[in-house]
């Protein structure tokens, strides 16, 4: 692999990335999901993820979050390769929401939040066991954690419900609270505002923002092109597993074989990609 020698992005990009994946491929059977794709994400950085149904963009996340082990490619994060295995990508830092969404049903909001948050506390198991003073100092600290960042996403109020009885928008801002409590610097967000209203959607796309004053960088896949065109600094078109493009919103925004990918309805409308 090329990763080391890989030419830096042009202009302000011209720091390192902070993620960067180099022929990132993933092939169930025949079927080619991510074919070959590079892709540098930077700090700070809001960068959307979008392309048609089946275009491999879940795949890819799965791919650079360790659900996946690519068929053939690298990632690495803040310089260094990232274990294909979720746990060590959480820990290095990289933290991801779900297309479907992915909550502990039964476990209130709080409790669901203190989870994300366990990857980073240090009590062994024997503390834990006794609850000694430092499991209980943790515990308290972890708690705190969780409360502040369920009142960053505005759900400060349903700390005690049980995720299952939240309202789908909330869902959506819970499960981001729990990957926040990792404290990655790069946040993967596949499809927030799905299912959401309008308002609910305004609120997301405010959130974000805030994610990134906090310092971390965000993907996000998203279908709602106002939303991304309004969120992202960049964006990528995957069609069928390849980069079909890449650039500013406006520059993706008018290519006409993103239009072509998006209006098409049979797989021939992707064949120029
Ligand atoms: N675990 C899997 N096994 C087999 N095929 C899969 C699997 N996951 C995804 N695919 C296939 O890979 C392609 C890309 O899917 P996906 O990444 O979910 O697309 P997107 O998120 O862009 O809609 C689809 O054809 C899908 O059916
Ligand atoms: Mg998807």
């Amino acid at each position: 692999m090329t990763v080391e020698q890989a030419a830096p992005a042009p202009g302000r990009h011209a720091a390192a990335g902070l993620l960067s994946a180099r022929g990132v491929t993933m092939r169930f059977g025949g079927l080619v999901a991510v074919n070959n794709v590079d892709y540098d994400v930077y700090e700070g950085e809001i960068v959307g993820l979008i392309g048609p149904n089946g275009a491999g963009k879940t795949t890819f996340f799965n791919c650079l979050t360790g659900m996946y082990k690519p068929t053939s490619g690298t990632v690495s994060f803040r310089g260094r390769p990232l274990r294909p295995r979720p746990q060590a990508v959480t820990k290095a830092g990289v933290a991801r929401t779900f297309q479907n969404i992915r909550l502990f049903a039964n476990m209130t909001a709080l409790e669901n939040v203190m989870v994300g948050r366990y990857c980073r506390t240090t009590t062994g198991p024997i503390s834990a066991i006794l609850h000694g003073p430092k499991y209980r100092r943790e515990e308290r600290e972890t708690r705190e954690r969780a409360l502040e960042l369920l009142r960053f996403v505005g759900l400060e109020r349903s700390a005690d419900h049980l995720a299952r009885n939240l309202p789908y928008g909330d869902q959506r801002r819970l499960e981001i609270a729990r990957a926040l409590a990792t404290d990655p610097g790069l946040l993967l967000l596949d499809e927030p505002t799905a299912g959401m209203n309008p308002q609910e959607t305004r609120g997301a796309m405010e959130l974000i923002f805030r994610i990134r004053e906090q310092g971390l960088a965000v993907v996000v896949i998203e279908h709602d092109m106002r939303f991304i065109f309004n969120l992202c600094d960049r964006v990528t078109c995957l069609v069928r597993g390849e980069k079909l493009c890449e650039g500013t919103p406006e520059s993706v925004q008018s290519n006409p074989r993103v239009i072509e990918a998006y209006i098409g309805t049979g797989p021939e409308a992707a064949e120029g990609a």
